[in-house]
């Protein structure tokens, strides 16, 4: 088509109402959360950018499909359902549902890792450092040196560091090392995308060493959109056959169907190994749940096996990819720093470039999201110093080596002219930047501060 805006390829069905606090409602919000985002209501908020994790919309189709959720106990018709459309898609016929995310990477990791143990990664989200640390082992992200930086310009940010990777099987041993974890897209790194190309150098690394390659393949479907997009030769290539390629490069995958199963909750922990996968079911049951649910109900297994069809649509995830760059765009073109090229799923805004007069020690990009709340009931996330500053037994901190503040975009959930609003929130903070003042801490929790952290403007 000649036109050049592309459109939600979706008419709204059924709607839920945004609260209108007012300024003073904002400001006395703040106040009572201690200047933490995390400590606010949903009626608090005017358009929540917190993450994309579980809060996009579900489509009718799999609203309807929840309607057939069949509950039995063991062997339902919908893990069925599921179990072909995973093995379909990735080739894998181990297919393991978990109740999100980090349950699959518990579990996993439960198994494979040890104490002394690294497991190298892009940039591994912190849930599965988290779980990689929990078992002892060593969590290592060996992204490409583009991928540090916030504003080279490089078409797969994401991309692992393949000379680093040898390096660290040379230097770890390869006993040492009990599989190589691919993050797609790279979200700790700005939800930037991984090349097939690279995803290839990666198992021939793998396979030399006779090494298993899982994927967290929890936004796969927008990686394959960027491969389409952006990989010499996957232009005439459909998503699904991309999405086909890269999973038919891996031993097993985590998934979160919070993001790219465009569901409300579930995961998943998918594998060829037929041994491990025995090993992973046995755990499953001890928390989980019985292996054709894992912690989840039937109907939610419908919702992610129609999900996994509809992600890989192309009118979606051109205007996904494209919701994203919209925004991106508006920030850059005020002159507002930022992650660039944007990623798939969110816009990182640069607080240290953004405010150079709040030193690390008061918090930047905590003051840049408390002001986008302040100004317009816009709810980002911290990515900064609050989040993975390092907090040393004498009380002085190592600040982080970015400052990032998140806005994610959840599914299929705001339109242009909420996008077109919080675009204007952002430039209007950023046009006063210099007056935003630094936070120090008045209360926090020994891990995971940023979760709880109460803060005061200094
Ligand atoms: N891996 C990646 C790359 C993620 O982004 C997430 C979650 C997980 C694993 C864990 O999945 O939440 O279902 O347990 N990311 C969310 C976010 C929370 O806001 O980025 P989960």
């Amino acid at each position: 088509m000649p036109y050049h805006t592309i459109i939600e390829p979706f008419k709204i069905h059924s709607v839920q109402r945004i609260a209108m606090p007012g300024s003073d409602e904002r400001e006395a919000a703040l106040r009572r959360a201690g200047y933490n985002l995390f400590g606010l209501t949903a009626d608090d908020v005017i358009i929540d950018l917190l993450t994309d994790s579980g809060t996009g919309a579900m489509s009718a189709a799999q609203w309807g499909a929840m309607m057939v959720g069949d509950e039995t106990y063991a062997g339902s018709r919908s893990y069925e359902r599921l179990r072909s459309v995973v093995e379909d898609l990735t080739g894998m016929p181990e297919v393991i549902p978990t109740h999100q995310g980090r349950a699959s990477e518990r579990i996993l990791f439960s198994i494979v890792a040890e104490a002394g143990m690294v497991i190298p990664n892009n940039t591994h989200f912190d849930t599965t450092r988290a779980n990689i640390q929990f078992q002892g082992a060593e969590a290592r992200d060996l992204v490409i040196a583009e991928g540090r930086n916030p504003s080279a310009d490089h078409p797969f940010k994401g991309n692992l560091d393949v000379a680093a990777l040898r390096e660290t099987i040379a230097e770890v041993g390869r006993d040492r090392v009990p599989l190589v974890m691919v993050t797609v897209t790279n979200n700790s790194g700005g939800g930037q995308p991984v090349s097939l190309e690279n995803i290839r150098e990666v198992r021939a690394v793998c396979d030399e060493h006779e090494i298993p390659l899982f994927l967290d393949a929890c936004r796969f479907a927008e990686n394959a959109w960027f491969i389409k997009t952006r990989e010499a030769g996957y232009a005439d290539h459909t998503p699904r056959q991309i999405a086909q390629e890269m999973f038919s490069l891996a031993d097993g995958i985590t998934f979160s169907a919070k993001k790219d199963g465009l569901a409300n909750i579930g995961g998943l922990l998918v594998m060829r190994d037929a041994e491990i996968a025995a090993q992973c079911r046995n755990l499953l049951i001890l928390t989980e749940g019985f292996p054709t649910y894992g912690g989840l109900a039937g109907r939610d297994l419908e919702a992610i096996a129609v999900g996994l069809g509809e992600v890989l649509e192309e009118s979606y995830l051109e205007y996904r990819i494209r919701s994203i760059e919209y925004l991106a765009e508006k920030c850059r073109d005020a002159g507002v720093p930022l992650v660039w090229p944007p990623g798939g799923h969110a816009v990182y805004l640069d607080a240290k470039a953004l405010l150079p007069h709040i030193p690390q020690s008061e918090y930047p990009a905590q003051s840049l999201v408390i002001e986008l709340y302040r100004e317009g009931g816009v709810r980002g996330v911290e990515i900064g110093s609050v989040m993975f500053g390092v907090v040393h037994e004498d009380g002085t901190e190592q600040p982080a080596p970015m400052e990032l503040v998140r806005l994610a975009i959840p599914r299929r959930t705001y339109t242009q002219s909420h996008i077109d609003f919080v675009a204007e929130v952002v430039l209007s903070v950023a046009e006063r930047a210099s007056s935003l003042p630094g936070y120090r801490i008045v209360e926090q929790a020994p891990w995971l501060r940023h979760f709880t952290a109460r803060f005061e403007p200094i």
